[in-house]
């Protein structure tokens, strides 16, 4: 059975998604759900579940990642995770973080990268008048949101949409790829997952 650590920043439901999905013959169950905001909506609903929680607020440690990360690292070690998944965690993390999970550190970006790698991705696929967008499963490196694919969903961009719409849209299939993606990730198997 693998151990799955989720990092969270704010509402989680990406989190809960993931959690939801491990459950019967899925080869891995949750041990921790960590944020670097002690107010993050997620750390109530990993509470409600019975799930190991933890908060460590960045803001006090200023600029000093790596004290951040020390701490943050107290707990995750703690609960001795075999695979990391960010989830909407808004942090960014450095190279030696980075390092320690590598292979086993996944993330969900809303977009179908490489296109648009960090913020706002819905606006600017807007804004070019893109008529499909989507959201990517990926292994997090050093370079920001530029890791292995592991799996893509593609939704529509429809007349009339705006940032919320669209994201709206992308959030739901973030619910249905994630899953799929750690399932499979999981079992040992890193063939991307295409929905
Ligand atoms: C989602 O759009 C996800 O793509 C991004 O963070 C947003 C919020 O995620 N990484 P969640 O609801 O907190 O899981």
């Amino acid at each position: 059975m693998k151990h799955v650590a989720i990092l969270i920043s704010g509402g989680g439901s990406n989190m809960l998604a993931l959690v939801n999905s491990m459950t019967g013959d899925h080869p891995a169950r949750p041990v921790l759900i960590a944020s670097n905001d002690p107010a993050a909506g997620g750390l109530a609903k990993a509470k409600a579940l019975d799930i190991p929680t933890a908060a460590v607020d960045h803001r006090p440690f200023g600029k000093d990642r790596q004290a951040f990360e020390a701490e943050l690292l107290h707990h995750i070690e703690a609960a001795n995770p075999d695979i990391l998944c960010l989830a909407g965690f808004m942090r960014i993390l450095t190279p030696g973080f980075i390092q320690r999970f590598q292979g086993r550190l996944l993330n969900i970006h809303p977009s179908l990268l490489p296109k648009y790698p960090g913020l706002h991705t819905h606006t600017r696929a807007l804004a070019a008048g893109d008529t499909e967008a989507g959201c990517t499963v990926h292994e997090v490196t050093a370079d920001l949101d530029a890791g292995p694919i592991l799996g893509q969903a593609r939704v529509p961009v429809l007349p009339g949409d705006t940032e919320d719409t669209l994201a709206a849209r992308v959030l739901h299939e973030e619910h249905r790829l994630y899953p799929a993606v750690l399932r499979r990730f999981a079992a040992g198997d890193r063939t991307p997952v295409f929905l």
